[in-house]
């Protein structure tokens, strides 16, 4: 019988969603404070924990303050992620996500992330040596379709498994990464599917997310881009959801000014200064936290000079 976290978090669940390069151990740490029920770690690559390469090995790195975290697999062969869900499982994490949506090129020419949901046959098998390999819950995250394959044709090609949750980016393939998120995937995909589902895609504001969570027969939400430089995006969401009244256009404005908003970015750069020796790495979360102050322009040109918290200090002091 397979553990299941998922099961346990309480409705509606928000998630931090995995970004490459984005979700490490420092920012998932901080969205976790923030309010964050469970976090994904970047796509890792299945092949890459095999063979055990030294930077693919740092992946399983993590804070037990973060847990329940859940590390997300990349990769094409079946054979690779059984051996890799082991090593997932010994090194302590709670769940395992097997990726079936990236549309970066480098992975899609490999036969990984969104291609598989061309390939339902080998995704099928994905799926299966993963859960077969682990005790730990097994989800998978997909988007709206690709091509002529929706996500409910997959959903219903792996439906017997026992998967524990799924997370949907509304967005198709073509779309990439902008545009308006749809939600008749997720819809068709509930009629079949009675675990975990997660809607994500396009929900940037409390407002949002509490219109997304009213509308659809869900257990909670996916964050990605959203939580860029604001990871109490978390914490706002909750807020909005305990209260029994709200406007849209009341409810808006936030309380995290630029004061508070230095605090934050002093944490995370000292979390993140934890796992390495410079602030190189965490450069675009600064852009991001600067994003709407009206000093941004010239606040961006210093931040993307900085590699030590007192060079970090220094431009915060003075802004
Ligand atoms: C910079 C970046 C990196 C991402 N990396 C991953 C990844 O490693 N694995 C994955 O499944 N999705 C990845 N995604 C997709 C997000 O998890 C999410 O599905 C997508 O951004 C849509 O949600 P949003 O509109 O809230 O950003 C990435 C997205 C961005 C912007």
């Amino acid at each position: 019988m397979k553990k299941n976290c998922w099961q346990k978090l309480n409705r509606p669940i928000l998630a931090l969603a995995p970004m490459a390069g984005i979700t490490d151990s420092s920012f998932r740490l901080l969205c976790k404070k923030f309010g964050a029920d469970i976090v994904y770690t970047e796509m890792v690559s299945a092949a890459g924990l095999c063979y055990g390469g030294q930077k693919t090995l740092s992946y399983l790195k993590f804070n037990k303050k973060e847990q329940p975290v859940i590390l997300q697999l990349f990769g094409s062969k079946p054979e690779q992620f059984a051996k890799a869900a082991q090593i997932v499982e010994q090194a302590g994490f709670t769940g395992i996500d097997i990726n079936f949506g990236c549309p970066a090129k480098k992975v899609v020419q490999n036969e990984s992330g969104a291609t598989l949901m061309n390939n339902l046959d080998k995704a099928y098998k994905i799926i299966e040596a993963t859960c077969n390999a682990t005790s730990l819950p097994v989800s998978i995250k997909m988007r709206n379709s690709k091509g002529t394959t929706t996500a409910y044709d997959f959903v219903n090609k792996v439906k017997d498994l026992p998967i524990a949750a799924i997370m949907i980016h509304g967005r198709s393939f073509e779309q990439g990464f902008s545009g308006d998120a749809s939600w008749d995937q997720i819809k068709k995909v509930r009629k079949i599917y009675k675990g975990i589902l997660l809607a994500n895609g396009g929900i940037y504001s409390p407002q949002a997310a509490r219109q997304v969570i009213s509308k659809l027969d869900i257990d909670g939400l996916g964050l990605a881009q959203g939580v860029q430089g604001r990871p109490w995006l978390f914490k706002e969401i909750k807020d909005l959801l305990k209260k029994e009244t709200w406007s849209l256009s009341r409810d808006r404005v936030s309380s995290y000014d630029w004061p508070k908003i230095k605090k934050i970015i002093l944490e995370h750069a000292k979390l993140t200064m934890k796992g390495k020796n410079n602030l190189i790495e965490m450069r675009k979360h600064l852009l991001w936290y600067v994003k709407n102050q009206p000093n941004a322009k010239e606040l961006r040109q210093k931040l993307v000079k900085v590699e030590t918290i007192s060079d970090l200090k220094l431009i915060l002091k003075n802004s």
